[in-house]
């Protein structure tokens, strides 16, 4: 089995180091490994100090590296897109349009990452595939794609194919209208199958793990805490925090007195509000980490004795149980309050809303004559009650 580890935090605490560091540790352990960069803005290359592009190269033994180019993967792609975007924007009025046109459209060109990852870890050609993800934000918004096609395949989709099937005859003799062909949303599946599946394995903790990487200050922290919530809201399973650029005990220079007091001030609060995730600590290095030998260093003082691929923690996301005749569904969102959450049920499917981001959750059918009862937090997890 391949595992996958998504290294994610905010812009410039150590992604790409981190990332780079753990493949490196891990291939030099033993494990067939590759790296990829989803980051438009990619530094693997400075960080191995070798040039990278968007096909896969070999760094050493049982090191690869890739730096995805969402728009040579869109332009791969684009002849199979095409069809099916003429005839929908041409409904529009749109004559001709061209592949730059339709790149701006948020989130289309991530489709892509996601379904190289997938090819990568079906390959059977690693054992491991760390992804140095994009800031925090966009890797979010990335990771709850799936979950957001797969509800427009499940439900828009299926009932438009099945009205246009059946009123296509009838539209296009009253009205002259076009109505999409069987052959476009044939191919509209096909775009679709690339991501499908990659949500099961983006989400199996015994296959995918998120790490975290913090520096020890507070609005990197800040955020960490909603990523870690919003994370764990699409089902995703953080099995580690990371703490990097801590300041070594060496540095004795009282100008770094405050820096280092506050430095212990968020890593005790990290310690305390992310158990039982384990925090790794690194410190800052004399210099910046690059090339091989450095990142291995760097991962082995990480990594210490354990194990970089394996799962460092097991809190599940979502859990449904029956308790007796009580239903319940539980979510780990840490650090949100009753407040950030919103809760609406609608034809067998519980929506949950925290902060800005929200999912669905299909519930099994014998769930789906109950309505929700109480729901309540309970040491970070949301628990709701399904009553008859
Ligand atoms: N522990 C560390 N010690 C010294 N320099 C570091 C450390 N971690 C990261 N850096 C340096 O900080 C910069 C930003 O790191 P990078 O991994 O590119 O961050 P991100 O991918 O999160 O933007 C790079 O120059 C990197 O070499
Ligand atoms: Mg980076």
């Amino acid at each position: 089995m391949t595992r996958i580890l998504l290294v994610t935090g905010k812009g410039g605490v150590g992604k790409t180091t981190v990332a780079a560091a753990t493949a490196t540790l891990a291939a030099a352990r033993g494990l067939r490994t590759i790296v990829l960069s989803t980051d438009p803005a990619h530094s693997l290359a400075d960080a191995f100090d070798e040039p990278l592009g968007d096909q896969v190269a070999e760094l050493g033994p049982r090191l690869a590296a890739q730096q995805l180019d969402a728009r040579v993967r869109f332009e791969d792609a684009w002849t199979e897109v095409r069809d099916w975007f003429v005839e929908v924007l041409g409904w529009a009025g749109a004559d001709t349009i061209e592949a730059e046109e339709l790149a701006v459209i948020p989130g289309l060109d991530e489709v892509f990452a996601l379904a190289d990852l997938k090819q990568h870890a079906a390959s059977g050609a690693y054992d491991l595939v760390v992804v140095d993800c994009a800031p925090t934000a966009e890797t979010i918004r990335l990771l709850s794609l799936p979950d957001v096609m797969a509800w427009y395949m499940d439900k828009a989709f299926t009932t438009t194919r099945r009205a246009a099937r059946v009123a296509r005859p009838m539209l296009q003799r009253l009205a002259g209208l076009p109505v999409a062909s069987d052959a476009v949303f044939g191919a509209l599946e096909r775009f679709y199958a690339r991501v499908d599946g990659v949500r099961e394995l983006l989400t199996d903790g015994r296959i995918t793990s998120a790490r975290l990487v913090v520096n020890p200050e507070r609005m990197v922290v800040a955020e960490a805490r909603r990523t870690f919530t919003y994370l764990s809201l699409f089902g995703h399973h953080v099995d580690a925090v990371i703490a990097n650029k801590v300041l070594p005990a060496e540095v004795t220079d009282p100008w770094f007195d405050a820096w280092r007091q506050q430095q212990g001030v968020e890593l005790e609060g990290i310690e305390r509000e992310f158990a039982p995730v384990p925090i790794l600590r690194s410190e800052l290095a004399p210099t910046e980490v690059i090339g091989l030998d450095a990142l291995e260093a760097f991962g082995a003082t990480l990594y210490g004795a354990l194990d970089p691929a394996a799962r460092l923690a097991d809190i599940e996301p979502l859990r449904m149980e029956t308790d007796g005749d009580t239903f319940v569904l539980s979510l780990h969102l840490p650090f949100s309050g009753s407040s950030d959450i919103d809760l609406a049920q609608h034809d067998g499917e519980l929506f949950v809303a925290v902060g800005p981001h929200r999912r669905s959750v299909v519930l099994p059918d014998s769930w789906r004559n109950r309505s929700v009862g109480r729901a309540r937090l309970d040491a970070g997890r949301l628990r709701v009650e399904f009553v008859r």
